[in-house]
């Protein structure tokens, strides 16, 4: 799975980001889903607006509502019927020789954090106003950092670590 989050473990406010632009991670985000399949909950899809469903990228909803209602959308799964890792394991099915990757928000990390090899975390190196936080200590134990890499930030961007994480 992918994710960024503050000094806090906040990912998000109001349904968005809680930071200002920060290209490098944008472009690393970019860089890690494309080509996959990605799999969100139905306010990270409404998070994207216009940029739904992602360009280049198979694009799954977990929602207990219709497909029809997420326009450009591969499928959708129903969590109350199935189970996360049924879940996963369905669509990683359907897709040989792709990655499944996670892309949020909270309520699918959550969940699906149990059933991820590989984490993608970008720390943001400061604290903003958020709504919606994860516990980062429970997604990243008994995973090992295997990769970090630091972009300094300036007056108007925080600084970053772009951190892949690898299940020992
Ligand atoms: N920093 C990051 O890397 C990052 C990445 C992604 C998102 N975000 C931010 O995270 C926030 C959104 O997170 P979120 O947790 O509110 O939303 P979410 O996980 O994207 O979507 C939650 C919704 O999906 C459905 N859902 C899917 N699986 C569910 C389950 N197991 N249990 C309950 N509901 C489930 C429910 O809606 P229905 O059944 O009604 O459809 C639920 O309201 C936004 O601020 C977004 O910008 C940040």
């Amino acid at each position: 799975m992918i994710f960024a989050c503050d000094n806090a473990g906040g990912i998000g406010y109001k349904n968005g980001l809680p930071w200002p632009h920060i290209s490098e991670d944008l472009q690393h985000f970019k860089r890690i889903t494309e080509n996959s399949v990605v799999i969100m909950g139905s306010n990270t899809w409404d998070s994207l607006g216009g940029l739904a469903p992602l360009k280049g990228r198979t694009n799954y909803v977990i929602t207990s509502k219709d497909l029809s209602d997420f326009t450009g959308a591969f499928d959708c799964y129903d969590y109350t019927q199935y189970t996360m890792e049924n879940i996963i394991t369905a669509i990683d099915f359907r897709h040989p020789g792709k990655d499944t990757i996670i892309i949020g928000g909270k309520k699918i990390y959550d969940e699906a954090y149990k059933y991820c090899d590989t984490i993608y975390m970008t720390r943001v190196m400061d604290t903003y106003k958020c709504d919606t936080t994860v516990d980062t200590d429970m997604y990243l134990d008994g995973f090992e950092c295997r990769s970090t890499r630091r972009e300094m930030g300036n007056q108007h961007k925080p600084s970053i670590s772009i951190e892949r994480w690898e299940r020992t």
